[in-house]
Formats: C-alpha cells, sequence, structure tokens
C-alpha cells in the first residue's frame, strides 16, 4: 500500500485554524510530529507509526474545500508573456516563475558545535536519533554495499602492495553509534582503524559497540568534528569511509568535511580509492505532487512552509516526476583538495547552474494514472479528472542523492537513470516552488538556476535556491 509519510506534517503546517477540522465527520487525527524532531531518516518509521489513512482525512478536507479545486497555476494567470524563443507560429510562450530556499537543517535535528568536545564557536549540524540511525543500518540497498566495498579495499593488492588488510589504516568518519563500518573494516582485519564521531551521544555508545564486538584493541573512536581533531601522531589513513551523504547529497557537510580531511586525515587523498564512497551525486526532477493539487488555498496555506522542503519517502507514488533526472551535483571526493566540486557548476563552494527540464508527455500520462490510483484509493471525489490536473502541474524541483562506491558499484536512493521509486532510507526532497500547482503539458520547458552555497566551515550549513520559470507554449486563439 503505498502510504504518505510527509502528510501529517504538510497538514499541520499548512491548516489554517479557520479550515475545518472541526466540522469533520471523521476523528481528527493524532497530533502532528514535532517537525523539529524529524531527521531525513526518522521522518520515515515516525509517519509509518501513524494509523489514520491521510486520504481519509484528505476526502473530508477536500469536501470542506470543494469550490477551491482546482485553481493550478494556467497560461491565463500567467502575467509575464515571453517573446520569440521557443513559440512555434501560431502559438505564445508563457512564462510562469517558481522559486524556493532553504538551508541544510530546515526541518532535521541539529548538533550545536558547542555540545562536541571537539566544536567550538556557534554553529549547527544536521544531527540523527536513535531512529534514524537504525533506518540507515538496516537499508538493505546501503549498508552490505558499504560493506563489501570495504571489506574489497582491504583486500586490493593494488592498493597494499601486497601486504595484506592489516597493512592498512582505516578511517571511518562520521562513525555512528554502532561504529559499523569500523567494526567490520576490523573484522576484515584492518591493521588499524580511527572512527571520529562529532556527537557525543554516539561517541559513548560506538565504545561501547567497539569494546562488546571485541575490537577496542584495534579501533579508536575520537569524539568531536573531523575538522576540529588530528589522528594521534598526525598518523594519516589509507583511506576513509565517509558515509556523510544527505538527501541532498551537500546537505551533511560532505565538501566541509572531505575539503579538510584531504589536508591532514588521508595518505593519498587525489587517490579515487582512498574513499568510500568515491563520490555523490544530487539528481533532480521537476515533480508533481498529489497533495499539492488537493489542500488548496484558503484552507491550505503552502507558503507556511517558508521554502522548506517536503520529505518523501522514495517509494511515495505521492511524488511523480516529469522528465529524466539530470544530475546537480557530482561531487568526486578524490577532486576536494582542488576545490573541485564538479558537476553543476564546478570549482567552488558557491555553485551555479542552469538545467532546462522539458516535460515528457509520457510521463504525464502514466502519472495520471498512478494518482488516479491513488485518489481512487483514498475515495476522493471526481478521481480521474483531479489526477489528470494533477499529473498536467508541477509542485517543485525533487532532489535525491546517489552514491558512487566504486566504478561500477552504486547505491541509488531511487531507481537509476528513470528516476522511478524504490526502497531507501534516504529521501526524496521536494521544495515547494509556487503557492498553488502550475499547469504544465507535455514539451513545456522548465528553466531552472540551481544556487548551492557550500560553505567550508562544517557547522555552517549548506543553503540552496532554485529559481527559475515554467515555459508553457499555448495556441494563440
Ligand atoms: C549519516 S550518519 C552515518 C552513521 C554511520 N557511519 C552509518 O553509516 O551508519 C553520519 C554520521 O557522521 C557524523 N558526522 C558527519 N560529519 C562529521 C564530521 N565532519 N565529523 C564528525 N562526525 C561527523 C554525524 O554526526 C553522524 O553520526
Amino acid at each position: 500500500m503505498s502510504s504518505f509519510p510527509h502528510f501529517l506534517l504538510v497538514v499541520f503546517t499548512l491548516v489554517s485554524p479557520a479550515c475545518g477540522f472541526s466540522s469533520m465527520t471523521t476523528p481528527p487525527p493524532p497530533p502532528p510530529p514535532d517537525s523539529s524532531s524529524i531527521t531525513r531518516r526518522s521522518a520515515i518509521e515516525r509517519f509509518e507509526r501513524v494509523a489514520i489513512s491521510p486520504l481519509v482525512a484528505a476526502v473530508v478536507v477536500v469536501t470542506a474545500t470543494a469550490t477551491t479545486i482546482p485553481p493550478v497555476v494556467d497560461a491565463s494567470d500567467v502575467v509575464d508573456v515571453v517573446g520569440g524563443g521557443t513559440s512555434t507560429p501560431g502559438s505564445i510562450s508563457t512564462s510562469t516563475p517558481i522559486s524556493a530556499s532553504w538551508s541544510a537543517i530546515d526541518g532535521l535535528n541539529t548538533l550545536e558545535s558547542s555540545s562536541s568536545t571537539g566544536g567550538g564557536g556557534v554553529g549547527k549540524f544536521v544531527s540523527f536519533d536513535d531512529s534514524a540511525y537504525r533506518a540507515m543500518i538496516n537499508d538493505k540497498s546501503r549498508t552490505p554495499q558499504f560493506e563489501a566495498a570495504i571489506i574489497s579495499r582491504l583486500n586490493d593488492v593494488d592498493r597494499t602492495g601486497g601486504r595484506g588488510p592489516s597493512s592498512q589504516v582505516v578511517l571511518d568518519l562520521g562513525t555512528g553509534p554502532y561504529a559499523h563500518f569500523a567494526i567490520i573494516a576490523a573484522r576484515a582485519g584492518a591493521g588499524k582503524v580511527y572512527a571520529i564521531e562529532a556527537s557525543r551521544s554516539a561517541c559513548e555508545s560506538a565504545r561501547i559497540a567497539v569494546r562488546d564486538a571485541g575490537y577496542d584493541d584495534v579501533v579508536t573512536i575520537i569524539e568531536g568534528y573531523s575538522t576540529d581533531v588530528a589522528l594521534p601522531g598526525n598518523e594519516r589513513a589509507d583511506f576513509v569511509i565517509a558515509e556523510i551523504v544527505g538527501s541532498v547529497a551537500s546537505e551533511e557537510g560532505v565538501v566541509a568535511t572531505i575539503t579538510d580531511a584531504h589536508k591532514r586525515l588521508v595518505k593519498d587523498p587525489n587517490d579515487a580509492s582512498s574513499w568510500i564512497p568515491r563520490g555523490v551525486q544530487t539528481y533532480a526532477s521537476p515533480a508533481s505532487y498529489s497533495l499539492h493539487n488537493l489542500f488548496l488555498p484558503p484552507a491550505f496555506d503552502w507558503t507556511k512552509l517558508d521554502g522548506s522542503p517536503v520529505r518523501f519517502n522514495c517509494r511515495d507514488e505521492g511524488l511523480q516526476l516529469l522528465s529524466d533526472p539530470i544530475a546537480v551535483e557530482d561531487i568526486l571526493f578524490a577532486d576536494m583538495g582542488r576545490g573541485g566540486y564538479g558537476g553543476a557548476g564546478g570549482g567552488g563552494r558557491e555553485v551555479r547552474s542552469r538545467i532546462t527540464f522539458v516535460i515528457d508527455p509520457k510521463r504525464v500520462e502514466e502519472n495520471a494514472k498512478k494518482f488516479n490510483d491513488e485518489y481512487v484509493r483514498g475515495r476522493v471525489p471526481d478521481a480521474s479528472s483531479l489526477a489528470i490536473t494533477a499529473a498536467n502541474s508541477v509542485t517543485g524541483i525533487a532532489l535525491w542523492p546517489r552514491l558512487i562506491l566504486d566504478d561500477d558499484v552504486t547505491i541509488d536512493s531511487r531507481h537509476h537513470p528513470d528516476g522511478g521509486h524504490r526502497r531507501s532510507h534516504w529521501q526524496t526532497v521536494l521544495p515547494i516552488m509556487s503557492p498553488i500547482p502550475v499547469t504544465v503539458h507535455g514539451g513545456d520547458e522548465i528553466i531552472v538556476d540551481f544556487d548551492f552555497d557550500l560553505p567550508y566551515e562544517v557547522t555552517s550549513p549548506p543553503s540552496y535556491k532554485i529559481a527559475g520559470n515554467v515555459i508553457s507554449s499555448v495556441a494563440r486563439l
């Protein structure tokens, strides 16, 4: 059954006191989870524990607001008419602006820099609760792949010069409370394993995990931000495991962390085989969102999210992509010492790029069927016409991560390359870029500028801005 893990967070953020929940004939939903304590990984588990069917509540809301459906923005609402360009004879092009901006820590747990022994000064950093850490460990599309990559790297004869795993010094950067990858490296015969962790409580648990596994003679836990600590005796690692990858790949500070690790923590940082993963990417595609088409003004005010994205389970059919995905971040760890961010803007911490997405008519058609299924299951009135409206609309640019572990081994949070739904603890991040959905048709273009600010200070959260226009060609009357 499809789930809407984003549902309650969204509804309770958007709903105004006058929206009519009091007039519901079904019991009101349970209190909303505290959005400030929802991390990218714990959100999935929290929402799956909530018993209410989202669309049951949705039906009530739709009934109460039926007269407002479906006021998507379409060509007739558009003020800015552009000439020439993409328009064909007998048609005019209309341009509808869309935009969103947010900080990496918006809506996520944070660790204050002063709460770590290694920290100092003021700053905030994405952090995790127990359920989030468990979701990572239990992610069958992630953890076994990392384990295999660690064992393979330790046994790589080219890398060890035939001296075997015991010749290798390994650094697990961001080890978490289970020190899982550090223990895997120790079990596979690594000579020495260092494990750095910023969270004090995670460090305490990691020490216990290492002791219980019987590897405290091999694994040394170091508390603090990696940017503030050194390995004992200023030793450097042969290779680094760094699963510090966000649902927007850069949002957990990977650029700051890996750039610093290049200088002080790794023997041969420009060698791609010194890193697991070798690189991380963020893929993007414009997306339609079923609830954006159901919950409409005046009852629901999406601007209350203030740019903060909605985070979806990657299997959630309530979000459908409108065109083939394109990489907007391509971060190769071996290149980071040269300031190389790669991909989108290239070469620096201010990353800008312009991308044109073309709406795929086949996707629109398929999406209408999937939205129809959702709405029918939820007993939404007039499901089929609402499904067509939703499929012909864009809410924002969806983002999700991809990890390159080895040349031919990747971890895909959504199916690659088509961006299809699949199980992952990572989420699909969808900034709501217009108060109401914008109408699109097959062949329309969405031209957006990505403006990502990725500080070199690990406790300065990255910030993201996406802004552009939906260019729609409509027949001249
Ligand atoms: C996504 S979790 C991964 C935990 C564990 N390695 C795993 O894969 O299951 C990332 C962890 O890295 C820590 N972390 C991220 N960047 C760090 C840094 N620069 N220094 C120290 N710890 C960091 C976070 O506190 C968090 O515990």
